[in-house]
C-alpha cells in the first residue's frame, strides 16, 4: 500500500509551489514527468513511440472549483488530441474528472468530458479516465456509464484493485461493454472501503484482472507486478487470449526494462506519460508507492544545499 504518511504531503500546497526549476527536484521530476509543456510529451512520445511503446497523455491537472478552470482543462485535453492528430502520435489521452468540474457538479464533470470525448471520437481516440480518492469513485462511474450509454463508446475507467467495492463495479462494466484499466490504487483511503494489506490487494487484483481478461473489452493491465504480469501471460496463453486482446501499462519512468521486454515479446505496451505545470501530487504518490525514491530527492536537495552554501 502507498505510504500515508507521504500521501498526506499531497495534499500541502506550500510543498506544491516548488519550481521545476528547483535544481534539486528537477531530476526526480523529469524522471516521472515529460517536462511543463505539451511539446516536452511530443517529444517523449515520439522516441517511446519508435520503441514499439504507445503513450497515454495525461495533462497534469486535479480539483478545479470554477467554471473556468473547467474549461481550460478541457481545452488543454483538446490540445493534446490535436497534437496526437497532427503529430501521428500512437497515444490516447488519460483525463481527471475532477479536472473537469465534478467538484462543481456532475452535470458540469458530464458535458466537459462529452466535449472532450466528441472531439477524441472525431479521430478515432480512446480517452481514458483515470480514478482519483475513493469519495469520487460511484460518480466518476455514472458519468461514464451515462455517456457511454448515450453512445460516447470511447471512453472508460479504471479501477482500483484496493476498493471493497471493485468487484461491483467491474461485473458491472463487463456487462455493459466498457473497456477497464485495472490498478492497485494510489490514494490515502480508510479501513472501511479499501484493503490495508498489500496481500489483499494482490489478490483482489489477480482475481479482477482474471474476469477483465475472459470477460472485458480490451482491458488495461496497469501494473510493474512482475509476478502479476507473469500470471496474466500464463492466464491468457492457457484460455487461449491473444496478445491483441489487451495490453499492458506502465507508468513513465518506472520499470523500463520490463516494457521493452514485454514489447519484445508481442505484448501491447501503453505508458503513461504525464506532463504540464501540476506536477506535485502527481509526484508525491509515486513517491509514496516506493519511498525509496523519497530518499534520492532529499539526497539530492541535500547535496544542492551543500553545493549552494546554503547552512
Ligand atoms: P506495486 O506497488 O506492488 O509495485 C510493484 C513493483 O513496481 C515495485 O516493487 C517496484 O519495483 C515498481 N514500482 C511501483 N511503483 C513504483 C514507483 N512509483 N517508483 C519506482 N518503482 C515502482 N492509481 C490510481 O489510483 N488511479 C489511476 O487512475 C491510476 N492510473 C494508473 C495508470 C497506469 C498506467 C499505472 C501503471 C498505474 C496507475 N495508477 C493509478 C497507480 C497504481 O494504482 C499504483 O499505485 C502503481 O501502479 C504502483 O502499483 P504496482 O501495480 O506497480 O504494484
Amino acid at each position: 500500500m502507498p505510504s500515508r504518511l507521504l500521501l498526506a504531503l499531497a495534499n500541502q500546497q506550500g510543498l506544491a509551489n516548488f519550481s521545476m526549476e528547483s535544481s534539486a527536484l528537477r531530476p526526480m521530476v523529469l524522471r516521472f514527468v515529460a517536462g511543463e509543456e505539451l511539446t516536452d510529451a511530443v517529444g517523449v512520445t515520439r522516441d517511446l513511440n519508435a520503441r514499439g511503446i504507445r503513450i497515454a497523455l495525461d495533462h497534469l491537472g486535479e480539483n478545479t472549483t470554477d467554471q473556468e478552470s473547467a474549461r481550460t482543462a478541457v481545452a488543454a485535453y483538446r490540445e493534446a488530441l490535436g497534437a496526437i492528430v497532427a503529430e501521428v502520435l500512437d497515444a490516447n489521452i488519460s483525463v481527471k474528472l475532477t479536472a473537469m468540474g465534478l467538484d462543481i457538479s456532475d452535470a458540469v464533470a458530464k458535458e466537459n468530458l462529452r466535449a472532450a470525448l466528441d472531439t477524441a471520437r472525431a479521430h478515432d481516440i480512446f480517452v481514458r479516465v483515470d480514478m482519483e480518492a475513493s469519495a469520487y469513485t460511484g460518480r466518476t462511474l455514472e458519468v461514464i456509464h451515462h455517456v457511454h450509454a448515450a453512445g460516447c463508446t470511447n471512453t472508460g475507467p479504471v479501477i482500483q484493485a484496493y476498493l471493497y467495492r471493485s468487484a461491483h463495479d467491474v461485473d458491472r462494466l463487463v456487462e455493459a461493454g466498457i473497456r477497464v484499466r485495472l490498478c492497485k490504487g494510489a490514494y490515502n483511503e480508510a479501513p472501511n472501503v479499501a484493503f490495508r494489506r498489500k496481500r489483499d490487494t494482490d489478490r483482489n487484483y489477480v482475481r479482477l484482472m482474471e474476469t477483465l481478461l475472459e470477460r472485458g473489452v480490451y482491458p488495461a493491465i496497469a501494473t510493474h507486478d512482475e509476478d502479476i504480469i507473469d500470471h496474466a501471460r500464463e492466464f491468457a496463453r492457457a484460455r487461449g487470449i491473444t496478445p491483441d486482446r489487451f495490453e499492458f501499462q506502465m507508468l513513465y519512468g518506472v520499470r523500463r526494462d520490463l516494457q521493452e521486454s514485454l514489447v519484445a515479446a508481442g505484448y501491447n505496451m501503453r505508458v503513461y506519460l504525464p506532463y504540464g505545470a501540476q506536477w506535485y501530487p502527481y509526484l508525491v504518490r509515486r513517491m509514496a508507492e516506493r519511498p525509496a525514491n523519497l530518499a534520492f530527492v532529499v539526497g539530492s536537495m541535500a547535496r544542492d544545499k551543500q553545493l549552494s552554501g546554503v547552512g
